[in-house]
């Protein structure tokens, strides 16, 4: 089956064995079923996130495990249940517009509610770690049905359990605890400044949903339109020494204090170096937005990596930092 349409920067890719699955029984089955064959799996929600370096020759399961229900409600706390398989923003809509408050700075991100806990999802000023109570998941380890607690999940800025042991944990399902009450995050910058003085009483959670998603439109691009995996690069954490340093020569330089050390904007940094616009007849950069790398025409898997390694390379020539690559790269052979 041609993969094309699977991933959100419609890179070309032929995936050997194809299955769509709506239960973790059928999960199961199609596990089984690629062990006995011998072939790898490769599980796959929004395909918001992945580049394919070539064709995939083992078993690519569709998780389209889906429902959402509302349970442990109590007073104006309440917990929000979703199947791996739900579209992450209609569910953002769907919280918010019931007056619950928590993901409401998530709006508009692509992708599933499966597939949001693994790079731990993120955007202005609210993680996916915030509001998570637990994860449901199949460990492919013990074969067993396993939930795990906020902790466990072991959650770092775009990282967590499942990022760091790929393929031993399918997600079936999220469980977030919401709030009617809860302050919104309104501090980070673009936010504030669109939502200009508004005062928060005054605001709901749909509101602030709205104004992400005006946001997000005005400088990122629409995958449905321009092909795009959202950011493609991590903001870089480095020693606040690194930090000062780079400050005496770019004084404009952006970065954010963190517990270990200056998280820089990666951006940023590209932008200084130049790529911000760039584009051959196939992939470039976006022009509103450096970290995004596009898809234009036609782009293969390859066409982004080489693009993303010259982009990588200017930053190490001139600000002698590392850029680490956001999506996952799934290879031509792949073991599962
Ligand atoms: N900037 C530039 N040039 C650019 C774009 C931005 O110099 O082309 C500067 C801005 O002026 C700003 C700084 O870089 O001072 C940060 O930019 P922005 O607020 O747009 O956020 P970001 O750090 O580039 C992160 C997330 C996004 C998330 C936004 C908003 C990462 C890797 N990216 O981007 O997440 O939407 O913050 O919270 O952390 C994603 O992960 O796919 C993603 C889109």
């Amino acid at each position: 089956i041609e993969l094309e349409g699977f991933n959100t920067l419609h890179v070309a890719a032929v995936a050997r064995f194809y299955v769509e699955v709506h239960d973790t029984r059928e999960l199961s089955e199609a596990l089984e079923w690629a062990q006995q064959k011998g072939v790898g799996v490769l599980i796959l929600g929004g395909g918001s996130n992945l580049v394919f370096d070539g064709d995939y020759q083992g078993l690519v399961i569709r998780i389209c495990i889906y429902g959402r229900h509302w349970e442990r409600v109590s007073g104006h706390e309440a917990t929000l249940v979703l199947g791996a398989g739900e579209n992450w923003h209609e569910a953002v809509l769907y919280a918010a517009r019931a007056g619950y408050r928590g993901i409401e700075n998530l709006a508009l991100i692509p992708g599933t509610a499966g597939a949001a806990p693994v790079q731990n999802i993120g955007a202005y000023g609210v993680e996916l770690s915030d509001t998570l109570v637990s994860v449901t998941a199949l460990d492919r380890q013990s074969n067993t049905l396993v939930e795990l607690g906020n902790k466990e999940c072991q959650f770092g800025y775009r990282d967590s359990l499942f990022k760091q042991t790929p393929g031993r944990y399918v997600i079936t399902g999220i469980h977030l605890a919401l709030s009617r009450e809860k302050p919104m995050s309104l501090g980070y910058r673009d936010l504030e400044e669109y939502l200009g003085g508004t005062v928060d009483e005054e605001l709901e959670p749909a509101d602030v949903a709205e104004a992400v998603m005006a946001i997000r439109r005005r400088k990122l691009p629409d995958p449905a339109i321009t092909p795009n995996a959202g950011s493609f690069f991590k903001n870089p954490v480095v020693p606040e020494a690194t930090f000062e340093k780079l400050k005496s020569v770019y004084p404009d330089v952006v970065g954010y204090p963190q517990p270990q050390g200056v998280k820089l904007a990666a951006a940023w940094l590209i932008d200084q170096t130049g790529w911000k616009g760039f584009r051959n007849e196939r992939v470039g950069v976006h022009n509103r937005q450096a970290l995004v790398l596009i898809n234009h025409s036609g782009g293969t898997g390859r066409d982004i990596l080489a693009l993303a390694n010259r982009i990588r390379a200017s930053v190490l020539e001139q600000f002698d930092v590392e850029l680490e690559m956001e999506p996952g790269i799934v290879r031509s052979v792949n073991m599962g």
